[in-house]
């Protein structure tokens, strides 16, 4: 049995720096999950190769550790630095890849991000959902549709976005009208929606934290372009977490957070004497449970 995957049966002895995967993962209890045993005995491989790869030194480990420790010191019921960790460093990204794998035509997954809040109220389509008074109208209009092209009766769209100075109201609850710039609207059998909230704007993600530094240090910028999120569920198809971008932003191709995908770059077209200043077209395209790639 291969040792490094905690199989092993053969004692592997003490502690060296070449057996150093064998001999924390010989360790393994009998009872253990399997799956478990499998994610922690590949974490400590990756773990002990990366030290091995870099010659990690004292120094860098006592910082790795001052680092997570004050990652965590700063994690509140409102603020999840851990989160925010995982999606600079492209990993939330990947794993909603890897489990969201649709076929070609279904909407794609973006980042959820840690700014949804539950509870959002159900709005009438056509509705206005920003009420601070600032930023540029814009409607957003399209469909549910399946795969097939038809549409979806009874999905519940929830959607949010900041405001104009780039701020979600949970971040200023006592600046911003409550449920600002957040709603959620129902299909009907035509599967159509449509709201009315502001063209988004590109804003920076909480930088004044552990993970703000790092981005400094790594000579990276904290930005997110301009975008309006979105929830999409319907019974008998996948849920589906994505936004789409505002086509044009500066920030589309260095997201801090790797969350663009072509497809779900909208267009935001100017209106002509219209009672909104914009316009933004978008069909969401669901894919049942059995419809993956
Ligand atoms: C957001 O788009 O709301 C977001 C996503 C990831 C990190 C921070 C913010
Ligand atoms: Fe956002």
């Amino acid at each position: 049995m291969n040792a490094q995957l905690g199989k092993t049966t053969a004692p592997v002895g003490y502690f060296t720096e070449d057996n150093s995967i064998d001999a924390v993962n010989a360790r393994m209890g009998q009872d253990v999950s399997p799956r478990l045993a499998t994610v922690m005995a590949c974490l400590v491989k990756h773990l002990h190769l990366f030290a091995r790869e870099i010659e990690l030194t004292q120094e860098e480990w006592d910082f790795g550790i001052d680092f997570l420790t004050r990652t965590g010191q700063i994690c509140t019921q409102e603020r999840q630095e851990f989160i925010l960790l995982s999606d600079t460093l492209g990993l939330s990204m990947l794993v909603d890849a890897i489990n969201n794998r649709r076929p070609e035509g279904a909407t794609e997954n973006t980042v959820f991000g840690p700014f949804h809040v539950n509870g959002a109220p159900v709005r009438k389509m056509g509705d206005e959902i920003s009420f601070d008074g600032k930023g540029e109208s814009c409607l957003f209009i399209g469909r549910v549709l399946d795969l097939d092209g038809k549409p979806v009766e009874g999905a519940r769209i929830d959607v949010w976005s900041d405001n104009a100075d780039g701020y979600y109201d949970v971040q200023q609850p006592d600046i911003q009208p409550k449920w600002n710039n957040r709603g959620v609207f129902i299909t009907s059998a035509d599967g159509h929606y449509s709201f009315v909230g502001i063209k988004p704007v590109s804003y920076p993600i909480p930088d004044d934290g552990p993970v703000g530094q790092m981005l400094g240090k790594l000579g990276r910028h904290p930005y997110r372009p301009a975008h309006m999120h979105y929830m999409v569920r319907a019974d008998g198809f996948q849920k589906l977490v994505t936004h789409t971008f505002v086509g044009g932003d500066p920030y589309l191709t260095s997201d801090t957070v790797f969350g663009v995908k072509k497809t779900l770059v909208a267009p935001f077209e100017r209106v002509e004497g219209g009672s909104t200043t914009w316009r933004s077209d978008f069909d969401f395209v669901l894919a049942r449970p059995n419809e993956t790639r």
